[in-house]
């Protein structure tokens, strides 16, 4: 591989349709984050604490960053690696800040292996929910769901196949189509959810615990999750967005794209509460249940509602199976991108054979159900922890926070003007000044708080000692 500023751009793809960045990029970004992970963190914050939180944390931190990916995947016309190679030399900087492209490869790898088990369970869902009877006992129904590594592993294989297959058949007979028949898809399930908790869920209550501000429940590990949770939601720090880019044509608006993605995905997350916790007030279960909100709770409500659950439910599930779906390409699309690029592989092989690691990996993330129950990896982590550890936790801040420094102090303005040409000035100004000195430090908060969770009050101990010494 040999990029330099005077290659030539060739064969450079480009999404057909005028719309496809958006509907791909919102597909990649609305997910099981969205649905699962957004009202669960919701519940576990207090409510519209949280919520408010986290709109913050979208706006000043997400939102100049998927700007910044964007802009630099669309400058360079390349995978992720090779974009950060051809953005820095051409910047007149090191070529090692491609290295930023490779941790967004192996994170999106690592991400999808536990994803699709996830999502693979979602998949199954949908058959629980059809059969479903008031009978059901939810949290035994979870237990031998997930007691059962043959089951998990079926489905998970269901999901990278399909997966692969997308992606193997290419960006725009792949990914431009699928997205174009998932994502209204997607929206309309969304909009049945919300209807059926309006007719049979304390609507009302729904809309107080999500919009009426409770300051009282906030504490710094509400940032913290939310920070985490925008990040997360917004693909950002992993690549995604920034091969997504790559294929956007110049003529597009890179300021109003990103807005009308983080719009999108804040709309979706905000619809999922007003899906999900008016049926939980409704049915009296608890919001702040956790992880098993959806899986759990959620079952038991569809069961407990007879036929007309039993029809809602697997609506329910297969939103959220489309939801991974649509997000699951995207982490398998920059690895992919860069094989066949730099020409290594067909797409197709390279497709096959990373889908082949990561269901490997992703076997690891089965038996963290079973029966590796026990086992610990990093820390006192099972598997799959570790491996969303690793990844939610450690490469993604990372990634994102050298994507904004890069972007904000050693990406050459002019270069970044021009990807914004089609914005007002004063939207360039404000985005430099974000990416400058907002995104970076703040993100950079969230991740040595993450790393040394103890970090608040040892500091506050230095502090105080060091004022003693003084006095
Ligand atoms: N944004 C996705 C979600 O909300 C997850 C994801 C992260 C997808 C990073 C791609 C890259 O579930």
């Amino acid at each position: 591989m040999n990029i330099s500023s005077s290659e030539k751009i060739t064969e450079s793809v480009t999404w057909l349709g005028k719309w496809t960045f958006v509907l791909a990029a919102a597909g990649s970004a609305v997910g099981l984050g969205n649905i699962w992970g957004f009202t669960y963190r919701v519940g576990e914050g207090g409510g519209s604490a949280f919520v408010l939180i986290y709109l913050g944390c979208i706006l000043v931190v997400g939102l100049p960053i998927m700007m910044a990916e964007i802009m630099i995947g669309r400058y360079a016309q390349h995978s992720p690696v090779s974009a950060m190679k051809k953005a820095a030399l051409d910047s007149g900087k090191t070529g090692y800040w491609q290295a930023v492209g490779w941790t967004g490869l192996v994170s999106g790898i690592l991400i999808l292996s536990f994803y699709s088990v996830l999502a693979g369970m979602c998949i199954k869902y949908i058959g629980i929910a059809a059969m479903a009877t008031p009978a059901i006992v939810s949290d035994v129904q979870f237990d031998q769901v997930t007691g059962a590594p043959l089951t998990l592993f079926f489905w998970h294989s269901i999901f990278i196949g399909l997966t692969v297959a997308i992606i193997a058949s290419g960006v725009i007979g792949g990914i431009e189509r699928m997205v174009r028949l998932l994502m209204p898809m997607l929206f309309i399930l969304m909009v049945v959810m919300v209807v059926n908790a309006m007719i049979y869920g304390d609507f009302k209550a729904g809309l107080n615990y999500l919009f009426t501000p409770d300051f009282s429940k906030v504490n710094s590990s509400t940032f913290l999750s939310a920070m985490g949770q925008a990040f997360f939601s917004l693909s950002l720090g992993m690549g995604s967005i920034m091969c997504y880019g790559s294929y956007m044509r110049k003529s597009e608006n890179i300021f109003k794209t990103s807005l009308t993605v983080a719009g999108l995905d804040t709309l979706i997350a905000i619809l999922a509460g007003l899906a999900i916790f008016p049926m939980i007030f409704a049915y009296n279960m608890n919001p702040a249940e956790g992880p098993g909100l959806v899986f759990i709770s959620l079952l038991s409500i569809f069961s407990e509602m007879g036929l007309v659950g039993n029809f809602i439910g697997p609506a329910f599930f297969t939103l959220l199976s489309i939801a991974a779906l649509s997000s699951a390409i995207s982490l398998l699309e920059p690895s992919v991108a860069y094989f066949e690029e730099n020409k290594i592989v067909s797409r197709l092989t390279a497709a096959v054979i990373l889908g082949l690691i990561i269901w490997v990996i992703g076997i690891g993330s089965v038996f963290s159900f079973n029966i590796w129950e026990k086992m610990e990896f990093i820390g006192k982590r099972t598997f799959m922890d570790s491996i969303i550890f690793l990844t939610f936790d450690i490469l993604m801040p990372l990634g994102g926070m050298l994507v904004a420094i890069f972007a904000g102090w050693f990406f050459k303005p002019k270069l970044a003007m021009d990807e914004l040409s089609a914005a007002h000035v004063n939207i360039f100004t404000t985005w430099r000044f974000f990416i400058k000195f907002v995104s970076p430090v703040l993100v950079a908060a969230v991740f040595m708080s993450q790393l040394f969770p103890d970090l608040p009050d040892q500091s506050k101990d230095f502090f105080i000692t060091l004022i003693g010494l003084f006095r």
